[in-house]
């Protein structure tokens, strides 16, 4: 459990927010416990962003408004039944086989208009960027980099199914049809446990942007990412120690920043930011910083975190 009387303090002073997010409230959480023995994890694959026979299930994609005036942002969001994907029903999560992400969950509303704050503010720059969006589901926050100029951006997801059948229709939908003004970036898509994922990351993550003349990251020298995103992934403590491998394995050194939405406590499963951040801060690598809390009245806290090396 996370020690919630003492938690970690935010490194250094920084603009520091609040929002309501009764706008778009994602669905809530509802996890089975954890069976004792798992299964093994589905085989790390590529998914291709087009496929030579056409997908049979399909997507609906419907607009998401988030924010008003100019901060108002726009972006298509698919809907596709777990039920004709997975065969379960009436749940967010079957541990082992299918980890929630054919559904749209709060935190990665929290992480698009965090990150909206960041670069109108000044304080983040995605032009020309790597990203990677961790545990993506829907991949609205990656797909909103693409938006702001990124690069190339990675989507993984524990489970190929997720990849085919959402992300890869939303991205066409907001980053391929929508890109007549601007440069479309490189998207691909990556599905498996974090385990093991890295050998695909690692492996292709260099190769995207070689030739690319808005790529500005080229002469920092490290490989890997240069933004890691990722909502709602901190819930199962088992995962947390992957991820947080994950993560250090595939950010570049040193200016490399990872921006994270979740829970402060996933009731019933054991994780939460805390948690995560714990592992951090022990590790003694990475700095934390509180950006965002969303307290809407619920006993469940929203938080978007900061990571950095610098
Ligand atoms: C609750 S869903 C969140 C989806 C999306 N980020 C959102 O906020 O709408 C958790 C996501 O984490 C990913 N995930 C969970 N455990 C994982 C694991 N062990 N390995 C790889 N991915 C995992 C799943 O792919 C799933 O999409």
């Amino acid at each position: 459990m996370a020690d919630e009387s003492n938690p970690p303090n935010p490194k250094e002073s920084y603009p520091f927010f609040t929002f309501s997010n009764q706008d778009q409230l994602g669905p809530c959480f509802g996890f089975f416990a954890p069976p004792l023995t798992l299964p093994p994890p589905p085989p790390c694959i590529e998914v291709p962003l087009f496929e030579s026979e056409e997908a049979p299930i399909k997507s609906h994609a419907d607009p998401i408004v988030l924010g008003d005036g100019h901060q108002r942002i726009t972006l298509l969001k698919g809907r596709v039944s777990t039920s004709d994907v997975f065969k379960v029903s009436n749940s967010d999560l079957v541990p082992g086989k299918y980890e929630g992400g054919l559904k749209l969950w709060e935190g990665s509303i929290d992480l698009v208009k965090t990150l909206h704050s960041e670069i109108e503010e000044g304080r983040l720059i995605v032009e020309g960027k790597r990203v990677l969006e961790l545990g993506c589901g829907h991949g609205l926050p990656g797909i909103f980099t693409g938006l702001k100029g990124a690069a190339a951006i990675h989507f993984q997801d524990f489970n190929s199914e997720v990849l085919r059948f959402l992300t890869v229709p939303n991205a066409k939908a907001n980053l391929i049809k929508r890109s007549e003004e601007r440069m479309c970036p490189i998207v691909r898509f990556f599905a498996g446990d974090w385990s093991e994922v890295h050998r695909l990351l690692l492996h292709v993550c260099s190769d995207s942007v070689q030739n690319r003349e808005d790529f500005v990251a080229k002469d920092e020298g490290t490989d890997g990412y240069d933004i890691i995103l990722m909502a709602e992934t901190v819930y199962a403590l088992s995962s947390l120690q992957n991820l947080y491998k994950l993560i250090k394995k595939c950010l570049c050194r040193p200016h490399g920043v990872v921006y994270m939405a979740g829970k402060k406590h996933y009731f019933g499963v054991g994780g939460g930011t805390r948690q995560f951040l714990n592992l951090v801060e022990a590790d003694g690598n990475m700095k934390t910083l509180l950006l965002a809390e969303v307290a809407d009245g619920s006993s469940n806290v929203r938080e978007v975190w900061k990571l950095s090396y610098e």
